[in-house]
């Protein structure tokens, strides 16, 4: 592998570690080049510490039964549409969102894995076949107009497909596994590749603004399966009523949980703090068991200036999400508030604190119905992930990706109920409106061996015990000197109160359906162990980490709602030439390089599958998968690669195990590229344009197997 990958061109300057220039900028907001939010000491409280570790408030088995939506449950060869016909949209079959085992194979990852390369196409296996589902510009409402990209406007951008995709999603529709919806996040703009002539921020015209904030956003849209293959397309016939755009220019999303209509959330336009205009830097998400889509809120501080002109005592609670208090415009902004003055945090010092949540859209809900969960806390999201626990409580797993920020799980109070009902249902979309949030504390069984360098350490791993910290149920605060409404808004420094442990950018955190287990993705830190920052710990186990590690989590008991767990490291990402690299023990000589984990997804077999973001290899981005039980544990295998400049997201694997959709995110984001000189032609062979792509097997069979 080695030798073929030194075979390769090596193109674009990577110059914030394995990134180009242009994805800093404008992906995060140069967050490599501000010092790192989190200064905090950590300090222990030995009382808060004592109460997170209670049994108060863990609520004992109940007769729901194991994993409620495990891998084998109600499918019964429902595929992809059980769901009733639009008229009356009282949501999905839930058992059509079941995983199902393949049915052919064994669940065995049979594919035959595919190089490194820098190539600027999407590359598949053998035996496989791809399509680009849809691609920025494409008509998402119906008779929305054609793209052309020479006179666009926000009317027209906010009728079709936004800008970078990110998290995608498959749910159910009507006509018998013919139809299904497609969910998919726009996290952020490329402004140079996206606007003719583009020179500078400052330079764009207000309504270039206004594109690149309807660019932003969700978008819903109906798919049609082609013939009986795993391939799907974009419905064109019908009324097609699902189909909708979700933007800061105009859509509501309304607060629920306990810091709703809370001081903290009223601004001038909303003096009730209770409804926030518009979703931001949406990241990764996940999918409900009841048939709705989570969608992370992450680097929702770079669309913000004047953050100078606050009250002294607001401006660390902005400074901890990475949010300039000294400058009034930073050098990186994208001048929002030139269209919109809310994002002038001088006159509008609250507006910054109405993003950075959970949002939960119901893309069955004909009249919207999108929601911001104030219960889950307030970071930079990545994504969140729900599994029924055995005791019935629903759990959502959450990383906050920054460099030394911490994981988080959030218990219901309620319990779901396993049912089609329109009343289940509408019970079921409360369940993330109250509960408890925790932290995530990881200790070690091996903290004297832990040397920055990777080498594992005598016991034979990485690995621990850990505690999950409570920080907040209902209107009762955890955390001394914090209200229930200060910890859910201002959560990363509840984390910093109670001692959490610093990780390396925690992004996608997933429980398998299959076991309960639940794996994180560790993108990367390079600055562990550099300078005065965080040195080294078992959980993230080398200095200056550049590629990236999972952790898996194991519940104590098997019990989601547990506030105690133990984990381990089963593959430190890298070149598997490279000594501090672990791939759970398997032979690294048939293992293929990985680099930057970011989203993480499971078939029906309950193989890991992981996208990369930022791979520092030299390699496209891609995606891998591996068994994560048996004797094949650890045996990663390349499955895809995307474009040029590009990075892998998603990614989703049907319930039916026919199809994989990932989306390509800002292919072409090399630092000097521009439209008229794109650093890619994917994927029409003119200007690069992000897009999502299903992949499929030529023969029909399951997906890797
Ligand atoms: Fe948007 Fe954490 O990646
Ligand atoms: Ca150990
Ligand atoms: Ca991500």
């Amino acid at each position: 592998m080695s030798d073929r990958r030194r075979l390769l061109p090596l193109l674009g300057q990577a110059v914030h570690g394995s990134r180009s220039a242009m994805t800093c900028l404008y992906r995060c907001g140069n967050a490599c080049d501000h010092p790192v939010p989190n200064e905090s000491d950590n300090p222990y409280f030995t009382d808060v510490v004592n109460s997170g570790m209670s049994r108060r408030g863990v609520v004992r088995a109940s007769a729901v039964g194991a994993l409620v939506l495990g891998v084998g449950g109600a499918a019964g060869g429902a595929l992809l549409g059980a769901a009733p016909a639009a008229a009356t949209p009282p949501g999905p079959d839930l058992a059509a969102l079941t995983p199902s085992r393949p049915k052919s194979g064994n669940g065995a990852l049979t594919f035959k894995p595919i190089p490194p390369n820098r190539l600027d196409t999407f590359v598949v296996p053998n035996g496989y076949d791809h399509s680009v589902v849809i691609r920025w510009g494409d008509p998402v409402v119906p008779g929305a107009p054609a793209f052309d990209v020479n006179d666009q406007t926000a009317a027209k951008q906010s009728v079709q497909f936004g800008y970078n995709n990110d998290f995608v999603a498959i749910l159910p529709l009507h006509q018998h596994n013919k139809h299904a919806l497609l969910v998919v996040n726009h996290e952020y703009t490329n402004e140079n590749l996206m606007f003719p002539g583009f020179t500078t921020f400052d330079a764009m015209t207000l309504e270039q603004i206004r594109v690149a904030i309807a660019a932003h956003g969700m978008t819903v849209i109906e798919l049609a399966r082609v013939e009986q293959t795993g391939e799907w397309e974009v419905a064109t016939k019908g009324k097609r009523p699902y189909n909708r755009r979700l933007t800061a220019l105009e859509t509501p999303f309304a607060f629920t949980g306990p810091a709703a209509g809370s001081d903290l959330l009223k601004t001038a336009a909303d003096p009730k703090g209770r409804t926030a205009i518009g979703t931001l830097n949406n990241c990764a998400g996940g999918v409900t068991p009841w048939g709705t889509v989570l969608s992370g809120e992450e680097n929702f501080n770079q669309y913000f200036v004047g953050g100078d002109g606050v009250a002294d005592e607001v401006k660390p609670k902005l400074a901890r999400y990475g949010i300039s208090t000294t400058a009034r415009y930073p050098g990186d902004s994208r001048k929002w508030e030139r269209v919109d003055e809310r994002f002038d945090l001088t006159r509008h010092p609250n507006e910054a604190n109405r993003f950075g949540w959970i949002v939960e859209v119901d893309p069955y809900d004909l009249k919207g119905g999108q929601r911001k969960h104030t219960a889950l806390g307030r970071f930079k999201h990545e994504g969140a992930n729900v599994i029924v626990a055995k005791n019935g409580h629903v759990v959502a797993y959450m990383g906050d990706d920054e460099r030394f920020d911490y994981l988080y799980k959030f218990v219901s109070d309620k319990k779901f109920i396993d049912d089609n009902s329109t009343v289940a249902r509408k019970h079921n979309l409360t369940l993330l409106e109250s509960g408890t949030l925790y932290v995530a504390k990881l200790d070690s069984t091996s903290a004297d061996e832990i040397d920055g360098s990777g080498k594992l350490p005598s016991d034979g791993a990485f690995n621990g015990t850990g505690t999950w910290i409570k920080l907040v149920r209902g209107n009762t605060s955890y955390v001394p000197g914090m209200t229930a409404a200060e910890v859910l808004t201002f959560t990363r420094l509840a984390g910093d109160a109670v001692g959490a442990t610093k990780m390396d950018r925690p992004e996608d955190v997933e429980p398998s359906l299959l076991t309960g287990k639940i794996y994180v993705a560790l993108t990367n830190n390079t600055n562990r162990g550099v300078g005065s920052n965080p040195k080294a710990d078992e959980a993230n186990p080398r200095n200056a980490n550049r590629h990236g590690h999972i952790v898996e989590m194991v519940e104590d008991r098997g019990d989601n709602t547990s506030e105690t767990f133990t984990w381990s490291i089963p593959i430190v990402c890298g070149d598997p030439a490279d000594p501090s690299t672990y791939f759970a023990g398997y032979d690294k000589s048939k293992v293929s390089p990985i680099s930057c984990p970011d989203n993480v997804a499971f078939d029906g077999a309950g193989n890991l599958w992981i996208s990369t973001d930022g791979n520092a290899l030299g390699s496209n981005d891609g995606l891998f998968a591996t068994a994560i039980e048996g004797p094949e544990r650890g045996h990663l295998k390349q499955f895809l690669t995307v474009p040029l400049g590009a990075e892998t997201c998603g990614p989703f694997i049907t319930t039916d195990n026919q199809s994989v959709f990932v989306a390509v995110q800002h292919p072409g984001e090399i630092s000097g590229a521009s439209l008229e000189e794109p650093a890619s032609n994917w994927p029409d062979g003119d200007y690069a344009k992000p897009g999502v792509v299903v992949t499929w097997r030529l023969d029909g069979g399951p997906i890797g197997s």
